[in-house]
């Protein structure tokens, strides 16, 4: 169990610390420069979930499994020159360093660990909990003001909403975690859905953040959201081989719409695509495909 709990650990803080980092940029340089306090205050966020990042690089080599180093959802082939731009582009200085690290992060086979490594992951665990708490409340915040009209930031009310869900999965997946409780079947349905969700909302997002000119792109990105928004309106599986069946769909789909992201991100790095959308947001939701797939992948050879 210890082994378990030490990788499982490792694994959900090395996507989503990355991941709540990049959503703190996101808002950082979504806020108009008036918002001075917002601006340091989404900085703060996302140097902290850089310090936890770096804090479990520092102990995760050969304690992960080699498919999430497969799967490309930690790092992409885009990640470093997509930093590198995003960096140049908004101002905020990003650690590179760390995204060097996490490629070069080893798996190794099931072994027993000891005590202090133990210790280590359940403070790490304990830690991420506040900070997750009050980035959900800035979030939360962020959201009011919009909705009230007492703010204006150039990211969609929509984006602020959905990188909130993340944080909370983050945030339930480290309590599960702690807690040592086993994973249901009706929660791996409850991820599905979850998951399909933020597929589809990429694509409106995507949709919207194209440049009215790119027509073509523009349409693909709105045929994704109608083939999620059709995986979703299955969410009602009443028994396994239903589930089955849906999994194997939203993974047909999820791997045609990586492909699709991965062009993207390709064509924006090479300024071949017009858009709003910084090189980081396209690979961030790359990689969150990639760690769908994973997900998905994992469920067929485990169903
Ligand atoms: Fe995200």
């Amino acid at each position: 169990m210890p082994q378990s709990y030490v990788t499982l650990s490792l694994e959900t803080h090395l996507f989503f610390a990355r991941i709540m980092k990049e959503h703190a940029l996101f808002l950082e340089a979504g806020f108009p420069c008036i918002n001075n306090e917002w601006i340091e205050d989404a900085e703060s966020f996302r140097q902290q979930f850089e310090e936890l990042l770096a804090e479990v690089i520092a102990i995760s080599n050969g304690r992960i499994n080699c498919d999430i180093l497969n799967s490309n959802e930690l790092v992409t082939e885009f990640t470093l020159p997509a930093e590198e731009r995003t960096a140049c582009l908004s101002g905020v200085a990003i650690d590179t360093d760390l995204t060097k690290k996490q490629k070069d992060l080893e798996a190794s086979p099931a072994r027993d660990e000891d005590r202090e490594i133990v210790r280590r992951v359940h403070q790490l665990n304990a830690r991420s909990l506040p900070l997750l708490n009050d980035f959900i409340a800035f979030k939360e915040a962020i959201i009011r003001e919009m909705d009230t009209g007492n703010l204006f930031t150039a990211n969609y009310p929509l984006l602020v909403k959905h990188i909130q869900r993340e944080a909370k999965l983050y945030r339930a997946t480290i309590q599960n975690l702690m807690n040592n409780r086993q994973v249901s079947y009706r929660e791996l349905l409850g991820t599905e859905n979850f998951w399909n969700q933020i597929m589809m909302e990429h694509a409106l997002f995507i949709r919207g953040l194209l440049d009215p000119c790119e027509e073509e792109l523009i349409k693909t990105a709105h045929e994704f959201s109608i083939d999620y928004k059709e995986l979703l309106n299955r969410a009602n599986c009443q028994n396994r081989r239903e589930l089955q069946a849906l999994s194997e769909a939203s993974l047909e789909e999820t791997l045609k719409y990586r492909d699709f992201k991965a062009a993207g991100t390709k064509g924006i790095l090479n300024c071949e695509i017009d858009s709003i959308i910084l090189p980081l947001l396209a690979d961030h939701v790359l990689r969150e495909a990639n760690h769908y797939i994973r997900l998905l992948e994992s469920t067929k050879q485990n169903g």
